[in-house]
């Protein structure tokens, strides 16, 4: 009983730490992966940068479809009647389409744990 007791221990000290860092997300990892697979559409810079998809910049707070710069937005989105929490936000890009048929938005992050630190760096830019 006792060597099954020690090794319960061991077992929870060794899973705690695995535990929180999936729980806390890497806002570096989100920021490599949207230079990968985002920044190509969409700046997160005041001025400049690509204008394919709308300036990220405030993102987190904003309604869906708002942003006063972007003139391409497709009808979809802006009667969406979302405004874009952390959790609006990890809905969406698993699947824009499927979150909101008909939208222009064309990637997917299916991965939770990529979603979630792009979703958690998306929330830096302010
Ligand atoms: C090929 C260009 C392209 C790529 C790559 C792209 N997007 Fe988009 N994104 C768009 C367009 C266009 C829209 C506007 C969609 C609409 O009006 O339906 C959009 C909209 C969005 C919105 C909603 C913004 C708003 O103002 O309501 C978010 C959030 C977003 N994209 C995040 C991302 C993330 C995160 C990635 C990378 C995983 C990404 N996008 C990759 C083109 C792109």
């Amino acid at each position: 009983m006792s060597g099954f007791r020690r090794l319960f221990v061991m077992v929870a000290a060794m899973a705690a730490p695995a535990l929180c860092a999936a729980a806390k997300p890497d806002i570096e990892n989100g920021k490599a992966t949207f230079n990968t697979m985002c920044s190509v559409c969409h700046s997160t810079q005041k001025t400049g940068g690509p204008i394919e998809g709308p300036n990220l910049i405030g993102v987190v707070g904003r309604k869906a479809g708002s942003q006063p710069e972007f003139p391409r937005y497709s009808q979809a989105l802006k009667a969406s009647g979302l405004t874009w929490s952390k959790k609006a936000l990890n809905k969406f890009l698993v699947n824009p389409g499927e979150k909101v048929p008909g939208t222009f938005m064309p990637m997917q992050i299916p991965d939770d744990k990529t979603r979630a630190d792009v979703v958690a760096y998306l929330a830096t830019l302010k």
